[in-house]
């Protein structure tokens, strides 16, 4: 993944927040044993992570990474946190420790706070805690004990600029409206920019290649939407997830049904979420019987805060979110919409259909394939390639 790839090395390389990252360097390098703690905040892909991974390297310090849930989770990581405050390095380098992701520790987690609130105290080295929200519930006491350093939204200009950083280093030919509008989509995500130059790039990227990302606008938000929903603890927050979707419930429904195994991995987070789903179903279903459309608050209730109240503590990292499979398979990219299209018009000219009325016969010839005779014979008539074959298999 190029996000991991083009990680900022040195200083140079990250971008936007100029203050603020010169505020972090001189907070380190002032630091003294007794000295607070660090809270820096920011949304999310907006370099949390990764400004304190280039200041370790350029101010050549020994850097000690752990993320709070895990540390909270898993002894040995824990034992060697308490370890790492403590210890001077081996090298003789100074050291750094980040606790990534403090805001992700649940809701009820006061042992885990304790734990981190004592690490405060005894460490002998510079220690910054990250969250994407200070305010959630839990934070204050950590808020109360740490100098807050907020990393903003990156500058459209400077998101732009480690694009165009990026297809000079892939060899990429790029047109600069192209990388501007991936720019300016991203809204101050530089991950998520990232991914969509990653996504569209070719060996060249053209302005039209970014129209591309038009036809995923909506899908944008619902990506905001399931971010929301699977990575807040607090029910106001998930309440709120879905605001601004245009997708309709059932789709929306879809989206998180899809997803809630990519992104909860402890098996009672997940049953639990399952159950949200299937009770926001049972309304779903009523609601359409009796045409009551004022349960439809108990279904966005449920597949929202749910499934958001379902697990114990916040999943760290990134989560590549996927179309539900039906919505994948009408095509995400250029490329397989394009294949769709061909078999459309192939098949449409046998049985007299507009190309997408004879689109929607794929999934039917899928199941007909799966009998060979009836596949040859298929393949034959409609004149069908092999690429067009496997497209229609892989259905
Ligand atoms: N300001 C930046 N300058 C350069 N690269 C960046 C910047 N912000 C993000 N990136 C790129 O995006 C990736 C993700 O950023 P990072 O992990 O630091 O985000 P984060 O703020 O920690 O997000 P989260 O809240 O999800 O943990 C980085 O590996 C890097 O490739
Ligand atoms: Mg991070």
């Amino acid at each position: 993944m190029w996000t991991e790839k083009y990680r900022p090395e040195t200083l140079s390389e990250f971008k936007g927040s100029r203050k603020e990252v010169e505020e972090v360097k001189q907070w380190i390098e002032g630091w003294e044993k007794g000295d607070q703690a660090l809270l820096l905040h920011g949304p999310p892909g907006c370099g949390k992570t990764a400004l304190v991974h280039s200041l370790a390297n350029e101010l050549d310090r020994e850097l000690f990474e752990t993320n709070a849930s895990e540390a909270r989770r898993k002894g040995d990581v824990k034992d060697k946190l308490e370890q790492a405050v403590k210890q001077r390095s081996f090298t003789g380098k100074d050291k750094l420790i980040l606790v990534d992701e403090v805001d992700g520790m649940g809701r009820s987690d006061r042992g885990g706070r304790k734990v981190i609130n004592r690490l405060l105290k005894e460490t002998k080295f510079p220690l910054i805690l990250t969250a994407n929200d200070p305010y959630a519930s839990g934070m204050k006491s950590l808020r109360n004990k740490a100098k807050e350093v907020e990393l903003g939204n990156v500058h459209t200009n400077s998101v732009a600029a480690r694009l165009r950083e990026i297809c000079e280093r892939e060899g990429i030919e790029y047109d600069d409206e192209a990388v501007k509008s991936i720019a300016q989509r991203a809204d101050g995500d530089l991950r998520s920019a990232i991914n969509d130059l990653e996504s569209l790039a070719t060996d060249s990227l053209k302005a039209e290649d970014v129209k591309d990302l038009g036809y995923r606008e909506t899908e944008r938000d619902i990506f905001e939407a399931l971010k929301i929903v699977f990575k807040s603890t607090s029910a106001s927050t998930a309440s709120d997830a879905t605001e601004g979707v245009e997708e309709d419930y059932g789709k929306v429904f879809g989206w998180i049904r899809e997803n809630v195994p990519k992104e909860y991995k402890r098996e009672g987070d997940l049953s639990r979420a399952y159950d949200n789903l299937s009770e926001a179903d049972v309304f779903r279903g009523r609601m359409q019987k009796r045409q009551d459309w004022s349960l439809l608050k108990y279904v966005y209730g449920l597949m929202t805060v749910g499934v958001s109240l379902s697990k114990e503590e916040k999943y760290s990292g990134w989560t590549s979110y996927s179309y539900p499979s039906t919505i994948k398979k009408m095509g995400r990219s250029k490329a397989a919409r394009n294949k769709r299209d061909a078999i459309g018009k192939k098949v449409g000219k046998k049985l007299h259909l507009s190309i997408s009325e004879a689109s929607d016969t794929i999934p039917f010839l899928n199941l007909l394939f799966q009998k060979e005779e009836w596949k040859e014979e298929l393949v034959r008539k409609l004149e069908l390639d092999e690429k067009e074959v496997d497209y229609i298999e892989d259905f």
